[in-house]
Parts: C-alpha cells; sequence; structure tokens
C-alpha cells in the first residue's frame, strides 16, 4: 500500500538518525499518518512488568503492567499481534480511557526474545485491519535490532 510505504520511509529516516527522541517522534509519525491512531506508545518488558515508554495521546494510568495482565499482556503471553475490535466487550482490557473502542498491540522480538510491543488505541469501534497490522509489524521488525542493542548498552553500563 502507497501509504504504508510512505510511513515506513519516514520510519527508516527516523530509525537512522536515532537519537532519544526517536521513538517518540516515530509515535507522532504514526499519530499524524493514520488518524484513527489516537494513542501509539512503546510498552517494555523488564523483568515480569512491561513498562511504559515514549507514546503520544492522553495520559495513561498503565505506566505498569504484570506480564500477564491487559491487552498488552495478552501480546506477551500470546507472541504474536493482538487485534481488540472491541475493547469493552474483551474482559483482559485495562481502561485507558473512556473514549478507547478498540485497539492493537505488536510485540517486538530479537533473537526470541520479546523486548517490547507497540500498543495503540482508537476512538473508532473496529478500526484496525490487514493493512495496519502489516504495516505495524513491518515497524516492529525493523525496530527491533535497534532496541535489542540499546538494551545490551544499557546491561553493560
Ligand atoms: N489497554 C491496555 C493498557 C494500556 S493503555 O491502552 C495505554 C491493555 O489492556 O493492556
Amino acid at each position: 500500500m502507497d501509504s504504508c510505504k510512505a510511513i515506513l520511509e519516514q520510519i527508516d529516516t527516523l530509525i537512522d538518525r536515532g537519537g532519544a527522541a526517536c521513538l517518540k517522534d516515530l509515535c507522532g509519525v504514526l499519530q499524524r499518518e493514520r488518524p484513527h491512531y489516537n494513542w501509539v506508545g512503546f510498552y517494555f518488558v523488564e523483568g515480569e512488568e512491561l513498562v511504559l515508554g515514549p507514546f503520544v495521546g492522553a495520559p495513561s494510568p498503565h505506566v505498569r503492567i504484570p506480564l500477564g495482565k491487559g491487552i498488552c499482556g495478552a501480546a506477551v503471553a500470546e507472541r504474536q499481534t493482538v487485534v481488540v475490535a472491541d475493547v469493552n466487550a474483551d474482559l483482559r482490557y485495562l481502561a485507558c480511557s473512556l473514549e478507547t473502542k478498540s485497539e492493537i498491540v505488536v510485540p517486538i522480538e530479537h533473537g526470541g526474545h520479546i523486548l517490547g510491543e507497540i500498543d495503540i488505541d482508537s476512538h473508532t469501534p473496529d478500526a484496525f485491519g490487514t493493512d495496519d497490522r502489516a504495516l505495524l509489524e513491518e515497524i516492529a521488525r525493523r525496530l527491533a535490532p535497534v532496541l535489542a542493542e540499546k538494551a545490551a548498552a544499557r546491561r553493560q553500563l
């Protein structure tokens, strides 16, 4: 899809540039290019928890999520993308905003380990289709080696 290609080009530029603001800017690109992405953020696996990283959108009360909890925890447990068309009908859902109607969570995997995930909420019911999933999984693939390198560098500090 052409719009996906244009988004991926912008993402590649951000990844090449690197720097502290890279992930936050990446969230901004996604929100700007895909208006149904109302909240876009990263969670990172730290021990037995997911810890909120850079995001755009309303502040979330879920700064730390135990690995077994929420849609976010389910994506790690299942080691695959989880798409929820109606969050209010899903018992796993941890509410972030009353306006949220649907959600997609895409794990970022490297070398057999889940490093974190991309989490997107939409105010539109059933907002995420196969093109969204393909786009976000491709972004996760491109980010994985970069995030793995950062994690390794942190461990050496
Ligand atoms: N809804 C998520 C929690 C995180 S917020 O969407 C930012 C979940 O159920 O895991």
